[in-house]
């Protein structure tokens, strides 16, 4: 590892998507403020983040995304109150999100021209060192520390890290796509190539790039020229495939992720994850699968008639 590397401590967070695939739930509500169990789904996001050592995170949000400045602000008429009662287990709750991280930032994306366009929002708040991209759509569980992994790589190679995941070949088409070379170790492949959602047939690999990035500051600069791409919006795929192939640039480098993923951008993922997750839970657990299993077992698999 390269001691004269900086550690990485700032990571950002794009909220400004519209979240159309959960109409009517996101009209008038941010789908990053859905809770898978009990928690918004952005909470697990910055937990994420702060346990990999990235306390200071940048939300680059949109029109009615003010609610999730809300939830990592205080609320102290709620505070109040719960602490007049006595009930320390609720506070604990309310003040989390609060805690979490060292800060919290936002910045406006204003004009909704993609995800390097909003990486690029981030660039006068990042500056010169290395930083993190979550993506709120893929929810990473945390017993399994890829972003943790994607810091080691990038401390020694340097350059840009993305986080790939194998997938089947007919889903590939919903996610960037990696040509890829072996690189040292067993977890970490050297990117070649990338190409935004590529169509059937077209796919170079079954490598997708899942929503957990490690870059490199030059990236701002690549972004600034990158021209709009797949769906006429400005592509971090695109803009990561021009590093990758240029020789007088940094690496790009991929850690393939075999833990566990949830997608929550989706409906039946974020059905999958509220019940893998609310199984797993101490207080839930114990009821909510002894219920599940008559459930499935009876009404659900048992043919109706
Ligand atoms: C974005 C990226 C895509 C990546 C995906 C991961 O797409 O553009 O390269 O594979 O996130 O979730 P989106 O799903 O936002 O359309």
């Amino acid at each position: 590892m390269n001691s004269t590397r900086r550690r990485i401590t700032k990571a950002v967070v794009p909220v400004a998507g519209l979240g159309t695939r959960f109409l009517p739930a996101t009209k008038a509500t941010p789908k990053e403020m859905l809770p898978v169990v009990d928690k918004p789904a952005i909470q697990y996001v910055v937990e994420e983040a702060v346990t990999a050592g990235m306390s200071d995170i940048l939300m680059v949000t949109g029109r009615n995304k003010r609610p999730l400045e809300d939830h990592f602000d205080r609320n102290y008429e709620l505070e109040e109150t719960l602490a007049r009662k006595g009930d320390q287990d609720k506070l604990a709750r309310v003040c989390a999100p609060t805690e979490l991280a060292t800060a919290v930032h936002y910045v406006r994306q204003g004009d909704p021209k993609g995800l390097g366009h909003a990486v690029l929002c981030a660039a006068p708040h990042v500056g010169s060192e290395p930083f993190a991209v979550l993506l709120g759509d893929d929810l990473i569980d945390p017993r399994d520390p890829l972003l943790t992994r994607m810091a080691e790589v990038q401390a020694r190679y340097g350059g840009s890290v993305v986080a790939l995941m194998e997938v089947d070949p007919g889903q590939i088409h919903l996610y960037g796509c990696a040509a890829v070379r072996p690189a040292g170790d067993g977890d970490t492949v050297r990117v070649t190539d990338l190409v935004e959602k590529p169509a059937p047939g077209e796919a170079p690999s079954n490598y997708a790039v899942i929503g957990r990035y490690v870059l490199d500051p030059e990236i701002f600069e690549v972004l600034r020229r990158t021209e709009p791409g797949r769906g006429g919006e400005i592509q971090l795929t695109d803009a990561l495939r021009a590093l990758a192939v240029r020789a007088d640039a940094g690496p790009v480098h991929g850690v393939v992720f075999s833990g566990r993923r949830y997608d929550t951008g989706d409906r039946l993922g974020f059905l999958q994850a509220t019940v893998r997750l609310a199984c797993e839970r101490e207080d839930l657990g114990p009821e909510f699968r002894s219920w599940l299993g008559e459930f499935v077992s009876r009404d659900v698999l048992v043919p109706v008639g």
